[in-house]
């Protein structure tokens, strides 16, 4: 658990992860050419820390997450899977029997227990207040990422909302456009729960207030890309994840509470109504998503600590730091979808295909059509439903070896019977369906064939070596010199 965001960089240079960068570098594109070196190096490269960004005196922080070690870093473990086998746990619906089962079972509890945030009266977060003529967004480093972008992004925004008929709390990470020095666009994509809240928010005709929150523990900032169900909320999410409640304090001129340790916030408004160009952005798919129209955020505060670190990233052709975010999505939500559906042994979602545009799974195969009632359930889960492509393996196969999967989809589908082509929602990003939102999705059956499923034929064994041959042959291999 950290402190802060600071605390987190302080933690990221004595493990050796982080570099700083004392050479003034320009906002515009110079940042993210430095940056997306340093992303494409085998491992993800060094986080920077930019300590003279031209035209800012705060500075700039950015591939912070960028390696599975950092990744695990900012969750407190020391490898994502970690969280994933405890999530497993906890969700395992079994009986307490015996003392020590049950001593274990309420400690799981406490945990829970511990989760929910705790409201307090002030923090780091506001210790600088501005307002009125003093907020001007043009003072923080903001990056145009991109040649082609609209302008400058704030690309690592958590935005807090809430629902206008329920309250609950939303934390969702949408880019922010920033106009000038008191608005920016707010891009919750038509399928976020910040969309929705604008869309509840329009029907009962009111505006809706919102805070754009930027560091805090980056447990938080996970918590705001987790593609959580809209009943649970992020912050109590972060808070079972840091073992600790997430400290909340209202902000100053909206009345959203907002974590006490972030660096820096924008207090604000948006009219659902009031709609206006946001993009082009150089996007997570390596195109530029086209300029569309979207809410204006207007910003009524802006608070910070003193001597914040502005934290960013920038998305743009695979691999970059999004991809380390995205593997542990993968790896910790793994056990949430088995909850559904529980035949799923692995699922794998590479980061060259952009993550949510494929996935290859792998299952114990039980019945006739099983692989096509498993595509049907991913797509019909949550953000699973943006799938462009899933393929069904057989449980002999290690999803994550790209030589494996190829060489069961080569050998083993036939595409015309194994292939089921559907349509429904796809993410507002994809720029290939003729329609925004809406398009083709296919799944391909790569099991073995059954009998019963029609194949009238024999289906071959897979070529293995018998053990003791490999047994005799591990013994003499060093004696061969190959
Ligand atoms: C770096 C980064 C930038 C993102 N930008 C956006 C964005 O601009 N708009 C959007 O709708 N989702 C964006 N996402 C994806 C959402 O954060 C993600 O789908 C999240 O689960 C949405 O939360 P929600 O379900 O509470 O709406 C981004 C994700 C990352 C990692």
């Amino acid at each position: 658990m950290y402190s802060d965001f600071q605390d987190f960089l302080r933690a990221l240079e004595r493990a050796g992860e982080l570099k700083r960068v004392p050479v003034p570098l320009s906002p515009e594109l110079e940042i993210t050419e430095v940056a997306d070196r340093c992303m494409k190096m085998p491992g993800g490269g060094p986080a920077l820390l930019i300590e003279n960004p031209i035209g800012s005196d705060i500075p700039v922080a950015i591939n912070a997450f960028g390696s599975r070690k950092r990744m695990s870093m900012a969750l407190g473990v020391g490898d994502v899977e970690e969280i994933a086998l405890e999530l497993e746990s906890l969700l395992k619906p079994e009986v307490p029997v015996g003392a020590l089962d049950k001593l274990r079972a309420l400690s799981k509890l406490g945990r829970f227990a511990k989760s929910p945030p705790r409201k307090v009266d002030g923090g780091i977060a506001q210790e600088i207040v501005l307002t009125g003529k003093d907020v001007d967004l043009t003072r923080l480093p903001v990056l145009k990422c991109w040649p082609e972008d609209g302008g400058p992004f704030i690309t690592l925004p958590m935005v807090f909302t809430h629902d206008p008929l329920t309250g609950k709390r939303n934390v969702g990470m949408y880019r922010i456009q920033v106009f000038d020095r008191n608005t920016t666009a707010m891009h919750w994509q038509m399928h976020k729960v910040g969309a929705e809240h604008a869309r509840r928010a329009a029907e009962k005709k009111s505006k809706i207030e919102a805070c754009v929150v930027l560091g805090g523990d980056p447990v938080y900032t996970f918590s705001a890309i987790a593609p959580l169900p809209p009943s649970i909320d992020e912050m109590m999410f972060a808070g079972f994840l840091r073992h600790e409640p997430v400290r909340l304090v209202k902000a100053k001129t909206v009345d959203v509470w907002v974590p006490a340790d972030a660096e820096i916030v924008l207090e604000g408004v948006v009219d659902p109504n009031e709609l206006r160009v946001e993009g082009p952005f150089g996007d997570h798919t390596g195109y530029y998503s086209l300029a569309d129209m979207f809410p204006v955020f207007h910003v009524s505060a802006i608070t910070m600590r003193q001597r914040p670190v502005y934290p960013a990233t920038i998305v743009g052709i695979p691999p970059m730091e999004d991809g380390f975010m995205g593997q542990a999505v993968e790896r910790i939500f793994l056990p949430l979808v088995r909850l559904v559906v529980p035949e799923l042994l692995d699922m794998h979602l590479p980061v060259e295909a952009c993550f949510h545009n494929m996935a290859f799974v792998k299952i114990k195969k039980r019945y006739p059509g099983h692989a096509f009632k498993v595509m049907n359930a991913l797509w019909g889960l949550g953000q699973l439903m943006f799938t462009k492509f899933i393929f069904v393996f057989d449980e002999d196969v290690d999803v994550h070896d790209l030589r494996d999967v190829l060489f069961r989809i080569g050998a083993n589908c036939d595409p015309k019977r194994d292939s089921l082509v559907v349509q429904g929602p796809l993410d507002q990003l994809d720029h290939a369906s003729n329609l925004v939102g809406f398009g083709g999705k296919i799944g391909f059956d790569c099991t073995h064939k059954w009998a019963s499923e029609g194949y009238p034929r024999e289906w071959p064994r897979l070529i293995t070596m018998s053990d003791s041959v490999k047994k005799r042959i591990d013994a003499l291999w060093p004696e061969l010199g190959l």
